[in-house]
Parts: C-alpha cells; structure tokens; sequence
C-alpha cells in the first residue's frame, strides 16, 4: 500500500523539504575548491539541528554522517571526511531531514570551477532526467512512466541510468512504498494518486550503468570510473500537478 498524505502531512512534509532545500542554499555559500567534505557535513548538520529537525541519513543502517558527498566517479553514499574538494571536481550532495515526524529527501551536483565540459553536460543533462521524471508523475499514470519518462531522456544522449538504486515514496519514513526505478515500460505498476509523496533520483552514468560498492562498504562507484552526478527532489501529487516540496519558498 502506497500511504497517501492528508493536507495537514503535506504542509508539514512542506516543511521538510523546504528545510531540506535551505541545506543546499546554505553549501552553496560555501562550497568550493579547498573545503573538506567533512566542513559540509558538520554545515548541513549544525543548520539542520538549529531548525529542530535531525539529520534523516545519520544512523540509518549505520550510515556515519549526516549527509552523502559523492565525487565524480562516485554515485552516491560517498562518506564525508577529510578529503578536499578540487578544482573540476563534480560533487554531489544528498541530503535528508527528519522534522516534525516527516521527511524531505533531496540531492544536487555541483561542478567546481574550472568547468569540464564533459561533466558541465552529465550535470545538465541529469537535472533535466529529473524534471523529466517529475514531469511525468502526474495523476492516473502509472508509477513506470515516471522510470520511462527519466530512461528514455537519458539514453538519447547516450548516457546511462544506475539500476540498483531506485527512488522511493516518503513521508514518516524516509522510504516507503513504492520503490522508483530510474528505468522501465511505460504502463506499469500503481496508478499515481492525489497526496502521494515520492523521491524521485536519477542517478545517471557517462559510461555503463553498472556499479560497485567500495570497502568502506558505502561509497558506491560506477564499475568503469566514468562521472556520475545525482538529482533527487522530494515531491506531492496533486490534482493540479506535482509540486515539487524541496524548494526553498
Ligand atoms: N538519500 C538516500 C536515498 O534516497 C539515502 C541515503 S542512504 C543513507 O535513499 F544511509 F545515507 F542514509
Ligand atoms: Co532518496
């Protein structure tokens, strides 16, 4: 059963995601070449913890930190710590809050200066699977459009989507029902309703789509090396539309 959100849960997953989205106003005032991964990570926790809400990924299965740092040919679930950000290097964030008893679920990838052409196109081009994605939850498709909708983008330029890693529903838990493949047929699975929340994430590769996990027995790379980068929103289905919850207005 995919939980549907009353008004009430919206407004306060509204809270959430807007906590969350304030994360990355917050690391986008600092990030640059030279900063420690960890520096972002104690940022984002110290600002999560002054809005009274907790870092969602803290704990969670034993996850050490309260954020997902993952650079170029890491995918996501990159460990913050003391490395340093360089110059070119495409970094992605993830970032969940707990607030209220509801969840915000997000990820951003940032290019540093000088920009790489190549890496400028995987992070433009994974932005836009998003939006794509979120273009097609809408009411009384299926669940596999949204997969389709992010796939079929994606491959036309060429590019590949991860596999074992989905998006997923959200609300008092950080994942329900329904997992969210980034790849699929059109047609399949439950039909999109009003009040259903979901995290949608692309997670796309310039190479193949295959991917392994480090021994740090997080950090999760792509098999060739080749970049990654990783776009996830937190979004409600509604009668007019999906409303995207991890903005910041
Ligand atoms: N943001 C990830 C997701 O969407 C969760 C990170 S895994 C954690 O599923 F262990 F770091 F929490
Ligand atoms: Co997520």
């Amino acid at each position: 059963m995919i939980p549907i959100k009353t008004p009430q849960e919206i407004e306060l997953m509204t809270n959430s995601g807007r906590l969350v989205a304030q994360c990355f106003g917050e690391i986008e005032k600092v990030i640059k070449p030279g900063i420690k991964t960890r520096d972002i990570d104690r940022l984002v926790s110290e600002f999560i913890g002054d809005h009274r809400a907790v870092a969602a990924f803290k704990g969670y299965n034993g996850y050490p930190a309260s954020i997902c740092v993952s650079i170029n040919e890491q995918v996501v679930h990159g460990i913050p710590g003391e490395r340093e950000i360089r110059e070119s290097d495409l970094v992605s964030i993830d970032i969940g809050v707990l607030k209220d008893d509801y969840h915000g679920d997000a990820a951003r990838s940032y290019l540093m200066p000088p920009e790489d052409v190549e890496k400028r196109k995987l992070v433009d081009i994974t932005e836009k699977a998003l939006r794509e994605g979120i273009s097609a939850a809408r009411l009384d498709n299926h669940l596999s459009d949204i997969s389709f909708a992010i796939q079929n983008f994606v491959e036309s330029y060429g590019y590949s989507v991860v596999r074992d890693l989905v998006g997923h529903g959200i609300g008092r838990k950080m994942h329900e029902e329904p997992q969210i493949p980034n790849f699929g047929k059109p047609g399949n699975g439950p039909i999109l309703k009003e009040g259903m929340t979901l995290a949608i994430e692309p997670m796309v590769n310039i190479g193949t789509w295959r991917v392994e996990t480090l021994d740090d027995k997080w950090t999760v790379v792509t098999k060739d090396r080749k970049l990654s980068a990783h776009f996830e929103n937190t979004i409600v289905i509604t009668k007019d539309g999906p409303i995207i919850l991890t903005i910041d207005k």
